[in-house]
Order: structure tokens, then C-alpha cells, then sequence
């Protein structure tokens, strides 16, 4: 595609679909100005801490986004592509975000549902990982507490009710907000769980994403606890105590998952066992690890984590 759009000499792309139809755009704009191969544009990130990031300087080909989904992908500067040995590049240029995004509910309404309740467990995740990750700062804290409202309210809605173009707009709203969000505070441990689950064994990002949250926020539990006691509270968990809010943070978020019908185990994904130390080894190099609030230094905390999911 690149290279029919270079041929065509295109000055602007108009992504219409989900986050593959944004990233793709977007991958398209990074190879018509850097040339080259993906490959080379994309952030390096070696355990346990060195994160090096590209400078794609040259001026991008604008996007205009018309999500269908509840990603918000398109908000992003961010975008990943996937190699032939299932490996997730990560790119990262604030010349990519889209420049226009336009929600209209009705671009939603002949989404299959399932891809709108699996992507909104994406949208979901980017907000409580940008609650907790090392990135957040107050106005991202902000946008996300939104953003979780709106989707623990608006998702069961649309679930009871496909055709409640109301709801369906919140949860635009709620992964526009989720976007910007991670265009800031960025995503951790648990996107880089997903990555890997994406990459070798094709699980859909948001059917991961349903599944291992709940993991993810237990791991870092112990250094979140005043951020997790607030993604509770803006689920409607009602419990006044910081302490017993945020250790119900986890549940709150499995049980918001299996009541919308997302997935909850890796084997129901289809996931084999036995290649999980193969997927904890990938996680060690993705990038997100640099932003978790807990240091990950060793492959056997990953699978730990993938093992209780499965
Ligand atoms: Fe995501």
C-alpha cells in the first residue's frame, strides 16, 4: 500500500475501521517520510530499563480517522505492526495522530458487537493502565477516570441494547479520551502482555486485553493502590476505605469484563499453554515495560502473570 501510495503521490490518508485501519494508515505515512523499512523506524526497548526511542523527524502525510471501534487508536502518536516471526514494532511520532477524528455512533451501528465489547475492553485498559503507569500526570488522571465511567456505564448499556445510539456515543467519547490518555501517560505491563499474545499467537488485542487486566493490576497492586482505589470508585464500587476499594479494583474490572460477555481465560483464546515462557521472553523487550510502576526485570514474573490467566 505504501508503495501505491508513494506512486500516487498522496497528500492525505482517511483511515475508516478500527486501530488496523489507523495503524496501517499510519505505517503508511512513516514509510513515505523516512523511506526504508518499517523495521528501521521502530522503538528498541532492552530489560530492564533502556528505551530507545526514533526520531522521525520529517513531516507525516495528514489522517483523517473514522473509528468504527472503541480503541481510539486513531487519538494515538503511536502506532505497531506486526513481523512475519510475529514480533510487535512499536512506533511513536507525534506527527501521526490523526488530525481529524470524527465519531458518529452511526459509523458503529453494523459493527459486529463482539468487536465493539473486545475493543472497549482496549479502550477500558488504556485508561487504567495510564491511571497507574509512569507516565500519568493530573490531566491524564483526569481523562481516564472519565473515560472508566463512561465505559463501566455505557458498555452493559449497549450490550442490553445494540441499537442505543446514546450509549454508543459515550463509548466513543470514552476511546477518545482513552487515546489521549495513552498519547501522554502511555501504556505498562499490561499492553506488553497483550503485544506478545497478539504477535505469536494472533489473539485479537482486545479479547487479550479483557483477559489479562485483572492480572496486570494485581501484579502492580502493591505500589497502586491509592490508583486503583480510584479506578473502583469510578466503576461504582462502594467501599470508602483507599485499602479494600483497591483490592477490589481487580475483581471489579473481571467482573465488568464477564458481564459484557469479553473473554476471561487464555485457554478459551486458544493460547497453548506451554509456548507461555516464549511469550514472557517477548515481553522482556517491549517498550511498555519502561513505563510500569513496578520493575520487571525477570521473564519468570511475566509467565507467573500469564500462567494465572490461563
Ligand atoms: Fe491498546
Amino acid at each position: 500500500m505504501a508503495v501505491e501510495a508513494r506512486n500516487l503521490a498522496v497528500d492525505l490518508l482517511v483511515s475508516v475501521g478500527g486501530g488496523s485501519a489507523s495503524d496501517s494508515a499510519k505505517g503508511i505515512a512513516i514509510l513515505l517520510a523516512e523511506g526504508g523499512a518499517l523495521a528501521e523506524h521502530c522503538d528498541v526497548f532492552t530489560p530492564p530499563d533502556r528505551l530507545v526511542h526514533r526520531d522521525l523527524r520529517r513531516p507525516k502525510v495528514p489522517l483523517i480517522a473514522v473509528p468504527t471501534t472503541a480503541s481510539g487508536a486513531e487519538m494515538t502518536p503511536g502506532c505497531g505492526a506486526t513481523t512475519p516471526d510475529g514480533i510487535k514494532l512499536k512506533f511513536w511520532d507525534h506527527k501521526l495522530a490523526a488530525r481529524v477524528v470524527l465519531l458518529d455512533p452511526e459509523a458503529t451501528a453494523d459493527v459486529p458487537l463482539a468487536i465493539t465489547i473486545s475493543t472497549s475492553m482496549n479502550g477500558f485498559a488504556h485508561c487504567v493502565e495510564g491511571l497507574y503507569s509512569l507516565g500519568k500526570n493530573p490531566v491524564t488522571d483526569a481523562l481516564a477516570l472519565q473515560a472508566v465511567r463512561l465505559f463501566a456505564g455505557a458498555v452493559p448499556r449497549l450490550v442490553a441494547d445494540p441499537a442505543d445510539r446514546a450509549a454508543r456515543g459515550k463509548i466513543q467519547a470514552a476511546a477518545a479520551l482513552g487515546g489521549m490518555v495513552i498519547s501522554n501517560a502511555r501504556t505498562a505491563l499490561h499492553h506488553t502482555l497483550c503485544h506478545a499474545l497478539g504477535g505469536r499467537f494472533r489473539v485479537g488485542h482486545g479479547d487479550a486485553n479483557a483477559v489479562m487486566l485483572p492480572h496486570a493490576m494485581r501484579f502492580n497492586l502493591d505500589v497502586t493502590a491509592p490508583e486503583q482505589a480510584q479506578i473502583a470508585w469510578a466503576m461504582g464500587v462502594a467501599d470508602q476505605s483507599d485499602e479494600t476499594a483497591a483490592a477490589r479494583a481487580a475483581d471489579a474490572v473481571a467482573g465488568f469484563a464477564k458481564r459484557i460477555g469479553a473473554p476471561g481465560r487464555l485457554r478459551d483464546l486458544g493460547v497453548p499453554r506451554d509456548q507461555l515462557p516464549a511469550a514472557a521472553e517477548d515481553v522482556l523487550h517491549d517498550r511498555g515495560l519502561y513505563f510500569n510502576p513496578k520493575p520487571i526485570t525477570s521473564a519468570k514474573l511475566i509467565l507467573a502473570v500469564y500462567e494465572a490467566a490461563w
